[in-house]
């Protein structure tokens, strides 16, 4: 079947990963980049015996609820592949990934899933954005076709699928503040100055990545990573940025002569300013390093913990556990209504973020340890503190480790509150906590508009608990 193409394939509904799905002759195929109601001609790119996966070639028919993209670089670039949906129905959709996920899933009796949170702000809500610098810019079929020469330096985002070709981005519509005035104003003072972009090929070049944080009061980090050692490109660049953009609250930068762009494990230099910028929640203050983890949408990330501690329902006398704590964020926000907090992670530098975070907000009543929670999480390590009351899971992608989901098993917990970003594991670990647990509230939040990412919050409350 593979490049096949299937005509007036009528698109029904959506599936998971932002994919959306159609029948052929009875089988599911599974198509991007469209929306249900269109009717579209799309090639086969993969066949398997139960379902095929196509791309749409031709749109036929557009669906009634299509709205236009608002950016330029819509279809290029991978950042906001839903801005065709309008964010009504994009709310509904994601509610109904939550929907389908545990049905098909976690298998077990569900409360009433609630109407997704919504955010305020579709456009400009990320406080951190990653650009690379390449000197393999994506060209469009037009611009191919055109026979001309083009620039062909670019600044910007990767397109999907593609490690070696980066769409140049004039504006971007995901970070406010300085965001695309840095960006813009470094890559024409490259251009002017004829310093080389990273050939990821064969790793050369001397501008290699830039990366900008940002927060709710407009403080502002910009963290260059150079591919070359070279004292003196390096002191012209951060020269120009300092020069041009007094504003910058943090202006720092990295000499990274690996293969990856990840900077983890090197040194960060400050050129300029602090070493940190500061979100403000609640009025609690949470310092941001070049390397601590924040989440990138900060007001949303407030709704996400408001909900989180809502369901966690908690009196001031409960021990609470705080499971892939990261920097501490949920631990320091839910500490005051808590007895204690106890947060893990594996992660050392973001437990020494935490400890930071509870100290410069004077909190006393929290605890954290770095470590695999596989590893950590054991039974002397309960014995060593209070058995939790309440605990508060935030696991990666990937969900919880069986072992870690058996251990929450044991220590039966009243309260289980469980973050996800990713309902398919979170509907697995569900279904393994179903033996002693009851889910009792599912609350979807937007974290993420115009792209087809979900995050849901389940409380999940230990059976027959109150008759005990
Ligand atoms: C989704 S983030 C949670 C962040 C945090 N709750 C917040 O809101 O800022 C998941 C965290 O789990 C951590 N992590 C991943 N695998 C882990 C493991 N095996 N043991 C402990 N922590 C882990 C990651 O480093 C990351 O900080």
């Amino acid at each position: 079947m593979k490049n096949k193409v299937l005509q007036n394939l009528k698109i029904e509904r959506i599936a998971t990963e932002g994919k959306c799905v159609g029948h052929y002759e009875g089988k599911v195929v599974f198509v991007s980049n469209v929306a249900p109601g269109d009717v579209v001609d799309a090639r086969v790119t993969r066949g398997r015996s139960s379902f095929m996966e196509a791309e749409a070639i031709e749109i036929r028919e557009y669906s009634p609820d299509r709205v236009s993209p608002f950016c330029e670089h819509y279809g290029s670039c991978g950042g906001c592949k839903w801005q065709h949906i309008s964010y009504e129905l994009q709310m509904d959709y994601k509610r109904q990934q939550v929907v389908d996920q545990f049905q098909r899933i976690a298998k077990v009796p569900l409360p009433e899933i609630m109407p997704i949170i919504g955010a305020k702000d579709t456009r400009y809500y990320r406080n951190k954005l990653d650009f690379t610098f390449s000197n393999n810019r994506w060209l469009t079929r037009e611009e191919i076709d055109s026979g001309a020469d083009f620039e062909r330096n670019a600044l910007g985002f990767h397109v999907p699928k593609r490690f070696d070709k980066i769409v140049d981005i004039q504006h971007c519509y995901l970070q406010g503040s300085l965001s695309n005035e840095i960006r813009n104003a470094l890559r024409d003072f490259a251009l002017a100055e004829q310093l080389s972009f990273y050939d990821i090929i064969q790793q050369t070049g001397l501008l290699r990545n830039l990366v900008i944080r940002s927060t709710l009061d407009d403080q502002v980090m910009a963290i260059v990573q150079f591919g070359e050692d070279d004292p003196a490109g390096i002191e012209k660049t951060m020269q120009f940025l300092k020069e041009q953009f007094p504003g910058i609250t943090s202006l720092l930068y990295i000499v990274n002569l690996k293969k990856n762009e990840t900077f983890q494990d090197l040194d960060v230099h400050l050129y300029a300013g602090k070493d940190h910028i500061v979100e403000t929640m609640e009025g609690l203050r949470f310092k941001i390093g070049p390397k601590s983890f924040y989440q990138t949408n900060s007001r949303q990330a407030q709704r996400l913990y408001e909900v989180t501690r809502e369901f966690a329902g908690l009196t001031g006398e409960e021990t609470v556990y705080d499971l892939y704590t990261g920097t501490g964020t949920i631990a320091n926000f839910v500490a005051k209504q808590a007895k204690q907090v106890i947060g893990i992670e594996y992660v050392a530098p973001a437990i020494a973020d935490a400890k930071e975070n509870a100290l410069q907000n004077g909190i006393t009543n929290t605890l954290f340890y770095a470590g695999d929670m596989k590893e950590v999480l054991n039974e002397s390590f309960v014995a060593e503190h209070q058995p939790p009351d309440v605990v508060i899971t935030d696991p990666p992608r990937a969900g919880m480790h069986e072992d870690v989901t058996r251990m929450l098993l044991m220590l039966g917990a009243p309260k289980i509150v469980y973050v996800s970003c990713n309902p398919a594991t979170q509907a697995r670990d569900v279904a393994l906590l179903a033996e002693r647990y009851e889910v009792r509230r599912i609350q979807p939040v937007d974290m993420f508009p115009q792209t087809y990412h979900v995050e849901n919050v389940v409380l999940l409350e230990l059976k027959n608990h109150d008759d005990q």
